[in-house]
């Protein structure tokens, strides 16, 4: 599939899409300046000689067009200013959320409310022709771009589409590690993104790097509608 990574410049987007060009895509990093986005291209395959990836960098806007499937990858404060500017491209695809909504108080990271609940509900306005879907908010960047290893993370995915939570949960599950739960609409978007900053306290306090992993649920038997 061909999929753009916008803001895909900074760790969570570039480590995003050097996964899933190494799990087969084709990957193009979309960022405000063409050049950084080939400079990082160049830099992440780099980092993987011995891996055949299929990554380019452009800019954001040809970077959509060019796609079937979009992650937005750039800070909380640019998500859906960043989806609008490239609407037309987006019309009719996935467009997948990651940003977490965060703001550091005194030595504390705290989750911001967002007006409409959450950045992936903003982006869903911003681009009401996408079918956008929140997910990836959990999933640290350093893990993610360490290919030789799966990730043990499960990935909650909430879309108000169901199309989108299905092509989402498709390319969460083709990464080794990596297991989509479907969480209901984007109106879940909001707790799974505040939940971050619990999990950054707890990485702080405990000098580590937390995922989750939801217990008591087999997923197999139990999937409904
Ligand atoms: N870091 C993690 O482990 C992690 C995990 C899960 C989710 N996330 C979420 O993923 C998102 C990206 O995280 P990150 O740490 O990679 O972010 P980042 O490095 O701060 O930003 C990513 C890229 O966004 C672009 N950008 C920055 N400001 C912008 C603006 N005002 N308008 C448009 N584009 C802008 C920049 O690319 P250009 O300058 O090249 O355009 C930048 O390289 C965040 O929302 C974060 O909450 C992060």
């Amino acid at each position: 599939m061909r999929i753009a990574v916008l803001g895909g410049t900074g760790p969570a987007g570039g480590a995003l899409a050097l996964r899933l060009a190494d799990i087969g895509h084709q990957v193009r990093i979309g960022s405000r300046s063409a050049e950084r986005a080939e400079e990082v291209c160049a830099e992440l395959k780099g980092r993987w000689p011995d891996r055949s990836l299929d990554l380019t960098g452009a800019a954001n806007e040809d970077a959509a067009a060019w796609a079937e499937l979009v992650v937005v990858a750039t800070p909380w404060d640019a998500a859906a200013s960043t989806a609008s500017s490239v609407a037309p491209a987006l019309a009719g695809k996935v467009v997948i959320s990651m940003a977490n909504a965060l703001t550091r108080l005194g030595s504390e990271l705290v989750a911001l409310v967002p007006p409409r609940g959450s950045i992936a509900a903003a982006v869903q306005a911003a681009v009401p022709a996408a079918m956008v879907a929140g997910a990836f908010h959990h999933v640290p960047a350093h893990e993610l771009g360490q290919l030789d290893d799966p990730v043990d993370c499960d990935v909650i995915i909430c879309a108000d589409q169901a199309a989108a939570a299905e092509a989402t949960a498709e390319l969460v599950d083709a990464i080794p590690g990596l297991r989509s739960l479907r969480a209901g609409s984007l109106a879940a978007a909001a707790a799974t993104e505040a939940f971050t900053a619990v999990l950054l306290q707890v990485n702080r306090r405990y000098k580590t790097r937390t995922t989750i992993r939801l217990h008591g649920l087999d997923k197999d038997a139990s999937e409904g509608p």
